[in-house]
C-alpha cells in the first residue's frame, strides 16, 4: 500500500491535461467516489494497526495533493478561456455604416448654405396655419382659387385652420414679429390638394427668401439669384427672368436657368428651349408690407420662393416625385454628399 501511495504521489505531481475534457477524466480517475484514492481509503481498514498512523498520513497527503493539482489545472483553463473570450482591443474595427441624408435634405441644406454666405438666416413657421398668414396678409383676394377646398387642405370645419400651401406664410410671420432689416430664408414643407402622380404630390418642399431694408431694388434680387444659380449649378449657369404674377409681389417674375443637362442647346428635359424654370420672385408688394406693419414708404424688399423637389430633380435627375416619400433604402442610399 505504501508503494502504491508513493507511486500515485509521483503521478499526481506530474498531472497534465490539454483540455477541459481531459481534466475532467483525471478528476474522475483520482478523486471520484470510485477513483484511485477512494479505493485506497477503502483498503485502509486492512492496514495493520501499528501502520495506520503513517499510512493514514500519507493517504491524506495524496488526497490533498491530487485535489490541489486538479484545482490548479482548472484555474489555468478558466484563465485561458477568459482570455480567449475577451474582446481583442487591438483588432482593426469594422467600418461603421453611417446612414445617408435624404436627397431633399441635402439640397435644402445646400440652398441654406449658399444663402447664409450672403447674410440670410433661417426662419421657420407652422405647417398648420391660419388664413391670414397664408393668404390675407399676402394680398390674396377673397375669391382667389387657392382659398378653395379644391386646392387647399382644411383640417377642421373651421375655414381658418389650414395646411399652408406655400412657405410665403413664414414671410407674414417674420414681418409681423421682426423689424427691418430682415434677411431670412424659410425652408419647409407645404401641402396642396393635388392628385399624386410622378410630377405632383400633395406635399412638397419650398424655400422662401425675404429681404427687407431701405433701398432694396430689383437689381439686388437679380444679383442674389444669379449668385445662387451659379453656386448651385456651376459658374457657366445663366439666368433669365420672365414677367409673371403673384399677389404678394409687384413686379413679379419667374426665373429660368440655362438647362444644366444640355447646357442650353436644347434637349427633352428643357423641351428644346434651353431653359428650365426654378423659382418665382419679385419685389414685396407695398400692400403686403403695410398689412404686416412695415412702412412701405421707408422700406422695400424682395422675395423669392423655390421648390426643393424641382432643384433636386435638376441636380440628381430624379424623374418620379413619389420616390422622395417612399423611403426605399435602395434609392436613399445612393445619396452621399458633404451636406
Ligand atoms: N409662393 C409661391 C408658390 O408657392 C412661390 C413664390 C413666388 C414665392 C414668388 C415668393 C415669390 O416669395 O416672390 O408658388
Amino acid at each position: 500500500m505504501r508503494d502504491r501511495i508513493s507511486e500515485l504521489l509521483e503521478e499526481v505531481s506530474k498531472l497534465s491535461a490539454e483540455n477541459a475534457e481531459q481534466l475532467e477524466a483525471l478528476r474522475i480517475k483520482y478523486l471520484s467516489k470510485k477513483g484511485e484514492i477512494s479505493s485506497l481509503f477503502n483498503d485502509f481498514k486492512n492496514v495493520a494497526a501499528d501502520q495506520k498512523r503513517e499510512i493514514g498520513g500519507l493517504l491524506n497527503e495524496l488526497k490533498t495533493k491530487a485535489t490541489e493539482r486538479i484545482a490548479e489545472m482548472k484555474a489555468e483553463f478558466e484563465a485561458k478561456q477568459a482570455q480567449a473570450d475577451a474582446p481583442d482591443v487591438t483588432r482593426t474595427p469594422d467600418p461603421i455604416e453611417v446612414g445617408t441624408r435624404h436627397p431633399l435634405s441635402l439640397v435644402k441644406n445646400e440652398i441654406v448654405d449658399i444663402f447664409s454666405r450672403i447674410g440670410f438666416s433661417i426662419a421657420e413657421g407652422p405647417e398648420v396655419e391660419d388664413d391670414w398668414h397664408v393668404f390675407s396678409a399676402l394680398n390674396f383676394p377673397p375669391e382667389h382659387p387657392a382659398r378653395d377646398m379644391q386646392d387647399t387642405f382644411f383640417i377642421t370645419r373651421d375655414p381658418d385652420v389650414l395646411l399652408r400651401t406655400h412657405t410665403s406664410s413664414v414671410q407674414s410671420r417674420v414681418m409681423t414679429s421682426q423689424k427691418p432689416p430682415i434677411r431670412v430664408l424659410c425652408p419647409g414643407r407645404v401641402y396642396r390638394n393635388e392628385a399624386i402622380s410622378y410630377r405632383a404630390h400633395c406635399f412638397f418642399h419650398q424655400v422662401e427668401g425675404l429681404y427687407i431694408d431701405k433701398n432694396i431694388s430689383f437689381a439686388d434680387l437679380k444679383q442674389a439669384l444669379l449668385y445662387f444659380a451659379k453656386e448651385m449649378f456651376g459658374e457657366q449657369t445663366q439666368i433669365r427672368l420672365r414677367p409673371s404674377y403673384f399677389p404678394f409681389t409687384e413686379p413679379s417674375a419667374e426665373m429660368d436657368i440655362s438647362c444644366n443637362i444640355c447646357g442650353g442647346v436644347g434637349c427633352a428635359f428643357c423641351k428644346n428651349t434651353g431653359w428650365v424654370e426654378i423659382l418665382g420672385c419679385g419685389m414685396v408688394d407695398p400692400a403686403v408690407l403695410e398689412a404686416c406693419g412695415i412702412d412701405s414708404k421707408v422700406y422695400s424688399g424682395y422675395a423669392f420662393g423655390l421648390g426643393v423637389e424641382r432643384i433636386t430633380n435638376l441636380k440628381y435627375r430624379v424623374k418620379d416625385l413619389r420616390m422622395f416619400s417612399e423611403n426605399d433604402v435602395r434609392f436613399l442610399e445612393q445619396f452621399k454628399s458633404a451636406y
